[in-house]
C-alpha cells in the first residue's frame, strides 16, 4: 500500500514549443537526476528539421532512454512518461495519455490555448484524468493571467483554481506567489541549476522592499480578488477532473517550478483503478496485472531489439515469474525487466503499480496486450484515432513483398499508423496524422526491413468504424458503399468517407448506423 501510495505516474504535455521539454528537465534537476541543464538533449525532431533522417533516428535513440523518467522526490517515487514533441505523433501521445493516472498541460503565456492543448485536453477529458496547467514564460510580455484564466475555462472547458500567481510579467517578472502553501518564495532566476530561495512574508514592508511598492499592492489586490472570484481549492474536484489547478511560472528560469512540483506530488493521484473489459481491477489486488502502451522497435540496428512499455495495473511485478500473455494464451518469463532513471536504464526486480516496466520483445507484443498472472483480462482505453491524412502503399520492389508485409505488420504493432485494406480492390491504405508519419514509415521500411515502397494519393477525408443495431440496414450500406469499405487490423468495418459531404449524406440517409470517430465505442 506505502509504494502505492506514494508512486505519481503523469505525462507533461503541450502545444510543440511551449516549454514541455524544459519544465522536464528542470523537473528531473529538483529530482537531482539532473546536475545540470541542457543534459537531457531536446527529445524532440526540431520544427525546421522535418526531413531530416538523423534527427529522427536521434529522436527514436532518445526517446527510448527519456520515455520514461523516474526519480524519488521528498517521499515520493515521481514517473514522468514522456511523449513525443512533434504534432505528427499524436497517436502516440493520445495512447501514453492512457498510462498516465494525471497530466500537466503546458501553456505559452503569450499563445495562450493552441491546438494541440485543445485536442490533447479532449483525451483528458475523455478519460477523465485530472489535470494542472501550468503558464509558462512569464518572463516574457503575454496576456493578462486573469484574461488567461478565462481562455482556459473557455478553451479547454475546464473549471480553474490558480495555486499559484505570478509577480508582473515580462522584464519586469520577479516570481510566483504560492496561493497553496500561502508563501513567497523569491528565487534567483537560473537556468542551470536550483537557485537559492528567499522566504518573503506578504503583509510585510519586506515585500516592498523585495518587489517594490507598486509590484506589491497589486499582488495582494490580486490575492484578493482570487479568493472572491474562485471557490477555495479542493483536492477531490481536481482528482475528478473538474477543477483544474492552475500554476504560473517561467521553467526556463527555474521560477514557480519548485512551487507546482511540492505541490503537485503532494495533490496528485496515485494509481488509479483500471477499466477492463471484464471488471474494474485495482492497483491494490495482489496479483499482477499490466498493459503494454508503448513499443519501440529496432533502435539499434545492428541489434534488432524491441521494447515494450507495460504499466502496472495491480500487485507486484516480479523478475524471472512466469506471466501469462493473454493475447497469445501463453506464459512468459522476463530475465531482464528494466526500469529507466534519466538517460540510464537499468535490470529491475520487482515494480509496484503506476510504474513502468520495459520488457526486451521479440515480436511477441502489440499495444494494448495485456499480462496477468492466469486471469483473462483485456485492458481498454487505447482508442485509435480516425486519422487524418491517407495513403496507397505500394510495394516497390517485387522481390521483396514478404519483408514490406513484415515490416508494414511491425511497424503498425508499434501503432506507427493505422492500417485499412479496402474490401473492393485489397489495396492497402495507412492513415496517419502527419505528413512526416508516411516519411518514417517509408524510411524504416528500408532500413530496417530492407523494404521498398511507394504511396499513392488516396483522397479521402475520414475512416469511420460502423455499428449499427439494424443488420439489414447495415448490409445495404456496405452494399451501397462497397467501394469505399475497408477493414482494421482487427477485421472490423471502416468506411472511408472521401468527402465531408459524403459523410453528412451518409449520417442522414442511414439513421441506425453509427459513425465513430474513435475505435473504441
Ligand atoms: P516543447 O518541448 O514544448 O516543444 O518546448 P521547449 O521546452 O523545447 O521550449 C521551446 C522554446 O521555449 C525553447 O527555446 C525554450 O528555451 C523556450 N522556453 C521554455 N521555457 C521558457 C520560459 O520560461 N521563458 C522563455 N522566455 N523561454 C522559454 P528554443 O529557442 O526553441 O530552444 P533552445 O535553443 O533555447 O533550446
Amino acid at each position: 500500500m506505502n509504494e502505492i501510495e506514494r508512486r505519481r505516474t503523469f505525462a507533461i504535455v503541450s502545444h510543440p514549443d511551449a516549454g514541455k521539454t524544459t519544465l522536464t528537465e528542470k523537473f528531473l534537476l529538483f529530482g537531482g537526476q539532473i546536475q545540470v541543464a541542457g543534459a537531457v538533449k531536446n527529445n524532440k525532431i526540431r520544427k525546421t528539421a522535418t526531413s531530416d533522417w538523423m534527427e529522427i533516428e536521434k529522436q527514436r535513440g532518445i526517446s527510448v532512454t527519456t520515455s520514461v523518467m523516474e526519480f524519488d522526490y521528498q517521499n515520493y517515487k515521481v514517473n514522468i512518461l514522456d511523449t513525443p514533441g512533434h504534432q505528427d505523433f499524436a497517436e502516440d501521445t493520445f495512447r501514453t495519455l492512457t498510462a498516465v493516472d494525471s497530466v500537466i498541460i503546458v501553456i505559452d503565456c503569450a499563445k495562450g490555448v493552441e491546438t494541440q492543448t485543445r485536442k490533447l485536453m479532449n483525451v483528458c477529458r475523455m478519460r477523465q484524468t485530472p489535470v494542472i496547467v501550468f503558464v509558462n514564460k512569464m518572463d516574457r510580455e503575454g496576456r493578462d493571467p486573469f484574461d488567461l484564466l478565462d481562455e482556459i475555462e473557455q478553451e479547454l472547458q475546464i473549471k480553474v483554481r490558480p495555486l499559484s500567481w505570478p509577480i508582473n510579467q515580462g522584464i519586469h517578472f520577479k516570481g510566483v506567489y504560492n496561493i497553496y502553501e500561502n508563501n513567497l518564495n523569491l528565487f534567483m532566476a537560473d537556468k542551470q541549476k536550483i537557485a537559492e530561495k528567499v522566504t518573503v512574508d506578504i503583509h510585510s514592508a519586506d515585500l516592498e522592499e523585495r518587489v517594490g511598492e507598486r509590484d506589491a499592492q497589486k499582488l495582494r489586490d490580486d490575492l484578493e480578488l482570487i479568493k472572491e472570484v474562485y471557490p477555495a481549492f479542493d483536492i477531490n474536484t481536481y482528482r475528478s477532473a473538474e477543477v483544474a489547478p492552475v500554476f504560473f511560472g517561467s521553467a526556463l528560469n527555474n521560477f514557480g517550478i519548485k512551487e507546482l512540483l511540492d505541490c503537485f506530488v503532494q495533490i496528485a493521484p496515485p494509481p488509479q483503478e483500471v477499466m477492463a473489459e471484464e471488471r474494474t481491477v485495482s492497483p491494490e489486488e495482489s496479483k499482477f496485472s499490466g498493459f503494454i502502451f508503448k513499443i519501440t522497435a529496432n533502435i539499434d540496428p545492428n541489434h534488432r531489439s524491441c521494447i515494450a512499455f507495460c504499466k502496472v495495473c495491480s500487485g507486484r511485478f516480479q523478475r524471472n515469474t512466469p506471466y501469462y500473455h493473454v493475447r497469445l494464451d501463453k506464459s512468459m518469463r522476463f530475465s531482464s525487466p528494466t526500469q529507466f532513471m534519466a538517460q540510464r536504464k537499468s535490470t529491475i526486480d520487482e515494480a509496484y503499480p503506476g510504474d513502468i516496466v520495459g520488457l526486451p520483445d521479440n515480436e511477441t507484443f502489440k499495444i494494448g496486450d495485456t499480462l496477468t498472472e492466469g486471469e483473462h483480462l483485456h485492458f481498454r482505453g487505447l482508442p485509435s484515432f480516425s486519422p487524418e491524412m491517407f495513403k496507397y502503399i505500394e510495394n516497390a520492389d517485387p522481390m521483396r513483398s514478404k519483408q514490406l508485409n513484415k515490416g508494414i505488420d511491425q511497424l503498425m504493432n508499434e501503432g506507427v499508423a493505422q492500417l485499412f485494406v479496402n474490401q473492393f480492390n485489397n489495396r492497402r491504405i495507412i492513415g496517419t496524422v502527419g505528413q512526416l508519419q508516411f516519411e518514417v514509415i517509408q524510411y524504416r521500411l528500408e532500413n530496417e526491413y530492407n523494404a521498398k515502397c511507394r504511396w499513392e494519393a488516396a483522397s479521402l477525408y475520414k475512416a469511420c468504424w460502423i455499428e449499427s443495431s439494424d443488420d439489414a440496414e447495415l448490409e445495404e450500406f456496405k452494399k451501397r458503399k462497397f467501394q469505399y469499405m475497408a477493414k482494421d487490423r482487427e477485421g472490423r468495418d471502416v468506411f472511408l468517407a472521401d468527402s465531408g459531404y459524403v459523410l453528412q449524406m451518409a449520417q442522414q440517409d442511414f439513421k441506425h448506423i453509427k459513425f465513430h470517430f474513435t475505435s473504441e465505442f
